[in-house]
C-alpha cells in the first residue's frame, strides 16, 4: 500500500507555487478577501467568474474543479461556509469534501492554500488535523485479496499546507502529524476488520500484534494458547472456540509511554473472527457480515498503533480475547454451564450471545495490571442498531466521569458516542436457576443486558464499555469505518495532558 505525506510549509508568492493541484479553502462571505482576490487576478478571473455564475457555492465541504494556471496544473475551491458559525462538524465536512476530490483526480502532490480564510479563526490546528485524518483516510483502500488490474493504487503522494496565515509551522505540523496517526491507527482497524475470516483468524490476530510490536519501540506482546488459559480458568472464554478448529487466543499489546510506575489504561477487544452464532445458529442472510466480529479488537490494535506514533506520554494494556464461534459435535450447547476465570459459573442460554463471554474473562484478567481505567470495545448486540442505528457507538459504564470523558472525547474527534444506563433493575434479567448468572436477558433492552452481564466482572475498577456493532462497519460500500479509533484516541490524548 502506498504512504501519503503530510507536511506543513513555509507560504511562498503564488508565482512559485508548483503543484498538480493547488487547493483553495474559501470561506462563505459576501466578497472575496484580498488574497483571493490576488488569487483570483493569478488565475484570469476564473474564481470570481465561477462563484458569479454561482456554479460553486462556499458552503462547508462544496468542491469545485478550476483550470490551473502557471507551474499549478488544477485548482481545487472547497467551501468552508460562514467561519464565525464553524462547529466542529463543519471541520470535518471541509475535510471529507476536499479529501473526496483530492483522490478522485490524477495530482500526484497539492498543496492546501489556507491564506484564502481571511479571517482569524478559533482552532485552526482542529481544522488541520481534521484535514490530515481525513486525507488518511480517504486514501486507504482495500486491496489484499484483490487484482491490481480491477483496482489501481491511489495517485496522490505527497499533501502539502502552508498556514502562516492561521498558526505557526510547528503547530501545523503537530496538528498534521497527529490526525495523520489517528489515521494511520484507523486504517490499521479497517485493513483488519476488512479481511475476511479465513485469512483473519486468532492466530492470525495474534501474529499482527507481534508485527505491530516490531514497528515500535515502546510495545511488548504476550500471547496465552487455550492450554494457558485452561490452566488459568478462563473456561467462559474457551467454551466459545469449542467448536471450531481455529484455536482461540488471548493477546496482550503493552505500550510503555509513561513511567514504569504509572498506572496503565486498558483496552479490552472482542476478537471474534467470525460469528456463525454456534448452535444457537444465525441465519444465513448477511453471515459474511459476521467476519467483522473482531471489529473492537481490531479498534485496539488501531489505537496502540496511533498512540505509540503520538508517542502519548501514558501506559497503555491492550487485550483481546480471540476465537472463531463455530457449530460442531464440539461445541457448546444451550443450557451448558462454564466456570469464568473470576470463579462466576454462567449457564449459556444462547451460543450466539458469544462476546460477552470471551469479554468476561479478559475483564477479569486485566485486573492484574491495576488499571487506571478500562475501556473494553465489541460488535456486541444487533440490538444497539435498532437504539443508534450507524450514528453513534453506546456508551455504557459504571463511572460518570469516565463516561462524560468518552462523550466528549466523541464531540471532538467527531466519533460521537451515547450513553444508557445499566441500572439495578435490568441486572435482574440475567438471573438463572442454574448458575451465577444467564448469558442473555429476557425482557428487551438487550445491549443494556449485554452490558449488565459485562458489568459484574469489572466491579473493581472504573470501566466503560463500547457497543460498535453500529459504527463499526457500514453497508454500502461495504466495508470498515475505523471507528471507533478517533474517540479512544482523543480520549488518550486527553489523558495524557492531565498528567
Ligand atoms: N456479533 C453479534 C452482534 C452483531 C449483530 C453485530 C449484528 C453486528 C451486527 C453478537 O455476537 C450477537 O450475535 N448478539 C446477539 C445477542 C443475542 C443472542 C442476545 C444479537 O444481537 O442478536
Ligand atoms: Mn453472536
Ligand atoms: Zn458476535
Amino acid at each position: 500500500m502506498s504512504v501519503l505525506n503530510i507536511t506543513a510549509k513555509a507560504a511562498t508568492t503564488l508565482d512559485q507555487l508548483k503543484s498538480h493541484a493547488l487547493v483553495v479553502l474559501v470561506p462563505e462571505r459576501k466578497s472575496l478577501g484580498a488574497r483571493l482576490r490576488e488569487l483570483d487576478k493569478f488565475l484570469g478571473g476564473s474564481l470570481s467568474r465561477t462563484i458569479a455564475n454561482r456554479d460553486f457555492t462556499p458552503t462547508c465541504g462544496a468542491t469545485t474543479w478550476l483550470s490551473g494556471a502557471d507551474q499549478l496544473d488544477r485548482v481545487l475551491l472547497v467551501g468552508c461556509g460562514d467561519l464565525s458559525q464553524r462547529a466542529p462538524a463543519s471541520d470535518k465536512k471541509i475535510a471529507e469534501g476536499l479529501s473526496r476530490a483530492l483522490m478522485n483526480c490524477a495530482a500526484k502532490d497539492a498543496i492546501i492554500w489556507t491564506e484564502g480564510l481571511s479571517q482569524k479563526i478559533k482552532q485552526p490546528e482542529q481544522l488541520l488535523e481534521q484535514i490530515a485524518l481525513q486525507l488518511t483516510l480517504a486514501h486507504y483502500q482495500y486491496s489484499q485479496t484483490l487484482n491490481h488490474r480491477k483496482k489501481p493504487p491511489r495517485e496522490l503522494r505527497r499533501v502539502s499546507v502552508t498556514p502562516t496565515n492561521l498558526c505557526t509551522t510547528a503547530s501545523a505540523k503537530r496538528a498534521l502529524d497527529a490526525g495523520s496517526a489517528i489515521g494511520h491507527g484507523a486504517n490499521l482497524t479497517r485493513e483488519l476488520v476488512n479481511l475476511p475470516g479465513n485469512i483473519c483468524t486468532p492466530r492470525y490476530l495474534a501474529a499482527e500484534a507481534r508485527k505491530l510490536a516490531k514497528r515500535h519501540s515502546e510495545l511488548s506482546v504476550s500471547i496465552l494458547d487455550e492450554r494457558k488459559m485452561a490452566d488459568l480458568g478462563m473456561h467462559s472464554l474457551l467454551s466459545v472456540g469449542n467448536g471450531s478448529d481455529e484455536p482461540s487466543r488471548l493477546i496482550t499489546l503493552k505500550y510503555q509511554g509513561g513511567p514504569a510506575k504509572s498506572r496503565p489504561y486498558c483496552l479490552v477487544g472482542k476478537g471474534i473472527t467470525f460469528d456463525t452464532g454456534g448452535i444457537s445458529l444465525k441465519p444465513g442472510a448477511k453471515m459474511d457480515e459476521m467476519k467483522f466480529d473482531m471489529g473492537g479488537a481490531a479498534s485496539v490494535f488501531g489505537s496502540i498503533h496511533a498512540a505509540a506514533l503520538l508517542k502519548l506520554p501514558i501506559n497503555i494494556v491492550g487485550v483481546i480475547a480471540a476465537a472463531e464461534n463455530m457449530p460442531s459435535g464440539r461445541a457448546t450447547k444451550p443450557g451448558d454451564v462454564v466456570k469464568s476465570l473470576s470463579g462466576k459459573t454462567i449457564e449459556i442460554l444462547n451460543t450466539d450471545a458469544e462476546g460477552r463471554l470471551v469479554l468476561c474473562d479478559a475483564l477479569t484478567y486485566v485486573s492484574r495490571f491495576a488499571p487506571e481505567e478500562v475501556i473494553d470495545i465489541a460488535t456486541l448486540t444487533g440490538a444497539i442498531i435498532v437504539a443508534l442505528g450507524h450514528e453513534a457507538t453506546g456508551i455504557f459504564s459504571n463511572d460518570d466521569h469516565l463516561a462524560n470523558s468518552l462523550l466528549e472525547a466523541g464531540i471532538r474527534s467527531h466519533d460521537r458516542g451515547w450513553r444508557f444506563p445499566i441500572w439495578e433493575e435490568y441486572h435482574r434479567q440475567l438471573e438463572s436457576p442454574f448458575a451465577d448468572l444467564a448469558n442473555i436477558g429476557t425482557g428487551g433492552a438487550g445491549s443494556i443486558t449485554a452490558a449488565c452481564f459485562l458489568a459484574q466482572f469489572t466491579e473493581d475498577y472504573k470501566w466503560a464499555h463500547l457497543d460498535i456493532a453500529g459504527t463499526a462497519f457500514k453497508g454500502s460500500p461495504k466495508g470498515a469505518t475505523g471507528r471507533p479509533v478517533p474517540m479512544l484516541v482523543d480520549y488518550l490524548r486527553e489523558r495524557s495532558a492531565r498528567r
